[in-house]
């Protein structure tokens, strides 16, 4: 096969490619398409079982009632996904985030030698539970302009795991919250 025959295989198959585009353009001109506002088909069917969204927590739902049954020990591996920024044992370095040894009950933005952003410096106050359930569940949403570069935790029962285990990794761990006084079902002993 000479390098003309070879021009002339790779025109043809060029030549085509491009009628295949024209003619694409040219019909969805000539038949463009209604597209209906609701893909799909509603379909309703009796007796069919809920939604699973239904069941997913609300995104303000109180931390409060999770933390009775979340467990520190899950806690622990779902916050590998943290310590990809910050260390979480005693005396650990900073990171790219703060080291979190005794965050719970922690003035905010006050770990020795980081370099905190504005928006962290002009919140104030301590991080309660709550907060830091708000804070890791989408941060940029609760205070934006936060230099931490994390989506967040969008699963509360995750989250609850995490705090959990979080608030044992303290010289002084703070009792949990609980709903309506009730003892934690999670013992805090000591680190
Ligand atoms: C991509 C890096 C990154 C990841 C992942 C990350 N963080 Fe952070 N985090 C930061 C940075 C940076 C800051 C400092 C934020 C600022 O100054 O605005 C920070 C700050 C914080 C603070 C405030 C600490 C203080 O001293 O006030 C908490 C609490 C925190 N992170 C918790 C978490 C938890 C819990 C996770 C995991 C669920 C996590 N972070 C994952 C980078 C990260």
């Amino acid at each position: 096969m000479d390098s003309f025959e070879i021009n002339k295989i790779a025109g043809a198959v060029l030549f085509s490619g491009v009628c295949v585009i024209a003619l694409n353009l040219t019909a969805g001109v000539i038949f463009s398409p209604d597209k209906p506002e609701q893909p799909g088909y509603a379909i309703a069917v009796a007796g069919a079982p809920d939604e699973p969204k239904a069941a997913a927590a609300p995104a303000d739902q109180p931390i409060t009632a999770l933390l009775a049954t979340a467990s520190a020990e899950r806690g622990q591996s779902a916050a590998r996904k943290c310590e990809a920024c910050h260390t979480l044992d005693k005396s650990g370095a900073n990171k790219v985030g703060p080291n979190l040894w005794g965050v719970v009950g922690r003035t905010r933005a006050s770990h020795a030698g980081f370099n905190y952003s504005a928006a962290m410096k002009a919140k104030g106050g301590s991080w309660t539970i709550d907060e830091l359930n708000a804070f890791i569940q989408s941060p940029k949403a609760d205070i934006p302009g936060t230099a931490m570069a994390f989506a967040g935790v969008p699963k509360a029962s995750e989250r609850a795991d995490i705090l959990v285990f979080l608030n044992r990794q303290s010289d002084n761990p703070q009792p949990l919250p609980t709903t309506t006084g009730a003892a934690s079902a999670e013992p805090q002993p000591k680190q």
